[in-house]
């Protein structure tokens, strides 16, 4: 029932809406309390073989919400009533910016996908700072995405947010956003910023990296992974997205994300897995809609699976829907745990998480 009043009736309504006016919506009725508390906490899927522990962080379930939705930690605690394992608010820059003019996301609906260019905009650290200091981070745990330009910068945002979040998530910038030049998906400034912030890192550290658009990106971002572990960075996340032309957005292409993206999420995942080999998290981003993908998704190596587009697609009960049918699955399977699934396509069951 719950499903259909999305399905039925909201997103008819929002989907007649431009989509980023529909996104601006959704997070309003989520920051004002929206009645998500009448369904207590039946969101929530309490099975334990879906509980997770990364770098000694436990998760009450793998499936979390990619950051993109909530940009500027607007609407956590609602968020944390709709059974995700973890919410991932951002990206946080350092300072306010507006990020590329509109329109910058479209849908494709029959794909159930989206395509964005929206340049980074952020209410900058300080404001969403503020926001995280309110918010409590014992249900749903609270990872903060931040992105910088200088690495100055980087250790700023870094040491303001750590202590107001479960785990950091150091991103590498946005293929979209017109002031960056990429510099720290370079190995060197990747290295220096590393450098800067593995003293200072306290709590579990994720790494979120562009996809690769050719074989020399490829062998430097998986380079890349081979050398965060050495600063100690515990998960890494290579969302299975590209980019592509789409003249009806302002800059004239954007990012494609949702339902296309999932069969490039699973390779991709299958190549981080050979990567680390068991020594970080692996987070699957892309496409994600089904416990059957969760399922396949951790099976190919991942530890944590995230999503943006089906939470777009599907309502707030999507989580639900996932964590009953990938719990359904592994109880039909004979996997007791996450981390017993994990890996397992390849023939491979490795600690969950935990550095070898
Ligand atoms: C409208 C929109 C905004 C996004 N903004 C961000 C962002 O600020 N930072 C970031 O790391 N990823 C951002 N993303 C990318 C998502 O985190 C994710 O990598 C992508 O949507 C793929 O997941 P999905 O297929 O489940 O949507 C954004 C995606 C969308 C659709």
């Amino acid at each position: 029932m719950t499903i259909d009043l999305y399905r039925s009736v909201l997103r008819p309504l929002l989907f007649r809406l431009d989509a980023e006016t529909a996104h601006h919506l959704g997070e309003r009725a989520l920051a004002a309390g929206f009645p998500w508390g009448l369904y207590g906490d039946r969101l929530f899927v309490p099975d334990p073989r879906l509980r997770v522990e990364v770098a000694g962080l436990s998760f009450a379930n793998p499936v979390g919400l990619a950051p993109g939705f909530d940009k500027n930690a607007r609407t956590i605690p609602a968020l944390q009533q709709l059974g995700f394992g973890y919410v991932v608010v951002g990206g946080i820059l350092p300072h306010p910016r507006p990020g590329n003019p509109r329109p910058r996301v479209l849908r494709y609906v029959e794909k159930e996908s989206l395509i964005n260019c929206y340049g980074l905009p952020s209410d900058g650290l300080e404001a969403c700072a503020a926001r995280l200091r309110r918010v409590r981070t014992d249900t749903t745990r609270v990872l903060a995405n931040m992105d910088a330009f200088t690495v100055d910068e980087y250790v700023r945002s870094f040491e303001t947010l750590q202590p107001l979040v479960d785990a950091m998530e150091v991103h590498t910038m946005c293929p979209n956003n017109r002031d960056d030049r990429g510099e720290f998906l370079r190995r060197g400034q990747f290295e220096q910023m590393l450098q800067a912030i593995a003293p200072r890192k306290r709590k579990p550290l994720f790494v979120k990296l562009l996809p690769w658009e050719n074989e020399t990106e490829h062998q430097e971002r998986l380079g890349m992974v081979e050398l965060g572990l050495h600063y100690g960075v515990d998960g890494y996340t290579i969302p299975g997205t590209w980019n592509l032309p789409e003249p009806r957005l302002s800059i004239g292409r954007g990012h494609i994300s949702g339902r296309m993206a999932f069969p490039r999420t699973l390779e991709i995942v299958r190549e981080l897995a050979e990567v680390t080999r068991g020594r970080a998290a692996i987070k699957a981003l892309g496409g994600i809609a089904s416990g059957e993908d969760a399922f396949q998704a951790i099976a190919a190596g991942a530890t944590l699976v995230e999503l943006l587009s089906a939470f777009v697609y599907e309502g707030w009960t999507v989580v639900r829907r996932i964590n009953q049918e990938l719990a359904a699955l592994m109880a039909a399977r004979g996997f007791p745990s996450v981390a017993a699934l994990r890996g397992s396509a390849a023939g491979r069951q490795t600690a969950d998480g935990r550095r070898q």
